[in-house]
């Protein structure tokens, strides 16, 4: 496992250099896609270097990690609505390449398996960038789901809806559900980004890097995984 540890600009920097390195020793790359405020600095970059003509996303496909579940597609706080915002719109990804969770699928059993297969039939996902949430998540696995897992209905913790309501005109609007990706899905990427910012992660962090393998800590699991980069910022690896 490397860890890469820097302000907030040279962290978004470099995973930044991650992607357009991928992309560009492979431009028909498959991504695994992350929401949250931690990659954000990630996705502006990647505008940037697209408008520059360093990357293209003309052949990449994406899959992204997760999705709220009974809000309309076009929602403000959907995960789909922020992927276009943030990336899609900027970029010139096609439409067909993009993978989104529904938030609102007529089965949500055949939404998880299909999801697993347009994975496998695209050859497995080659990058996958994780934020963190602040009980050791990783996409919307929560403490003690099993490591076997693939994508899957959710029921979210309290924490959870504690920690993204923020996101969401008032608590009450924040979904209770959400599908994932599960982890085995996830420890199948070729290779993994772990990125996490700020003191509050700090706890966390040092409980997932060098803590025990356990469910309790969903992303203890990457300890496993054997291409896993690591990008903190001074806070979030204050305590390691
Ligand atoms: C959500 C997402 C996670 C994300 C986490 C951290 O719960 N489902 O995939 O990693 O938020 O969010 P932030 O980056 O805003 O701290």
């Amino acid at each position: 496992m490397d860890i890469f540890i820097g302000d907030e600009r040279a962290c978004d920097e470099r995973g930044a250099q991650e992607f357009a390195k991928q992309i560009s020793s492979k431009p028909a790359s498959v991504l695994g896609l992350a929401t949250g405020s931690t990659p954000e600095g990630i996705y502006e970059r990647l505008v940037d270097k697209y408008k520059a003509g360093q990357v293209s996303f003309a052949s990449v496909k994406t899959f992204n990690l997760d999705e709220y579940l009974g809000i309309p597609i076009n929602h403000v706080s959907s995960y789909s609505y922020y992927m276009y915002d943030k990336l899609f719109n900027h970029v010139d990804i096609q439409k067909d390449n993009i993978n989104l969770l529904c938030p609102c699928p007529n089965s949500i059993d055949k939404e998880c398996m299909d999801f697993e297969a347009a994975i496998k039939a695209c050859g497995g996902i080659d990058l996958q960038i994780l934020g963190l949430g602040p009980n050791g998540h990783i996409g919307f696995n929560e403490p003690g789901t099993p490591f076997e897992s693939t994508t899957h209905l959710v029921e979210l913790t309290e924490s959870t809806i504690q920690a993204n309501s923020r996101f969401f005109e008032s608590p009450d609007q924040m979904p209770r559900q959400a599908i994932t990706m599960g982890i085995k899905t996830i420890m199948q990427a070729q290779r993994i980004i772990l990125m996490a910012k700020g003191q509050k992660k700090a706890q966390i962090i040092k409980e997932a890097l060098t803590g025990p393998v356990t469910t309790r800590v969903p992303a203890s699991v990457l300890q496993l995984h054997p291409n896993v980069l690591v990008i903190l910022d001074r806070q979030a690896a204050a305590m390691l």
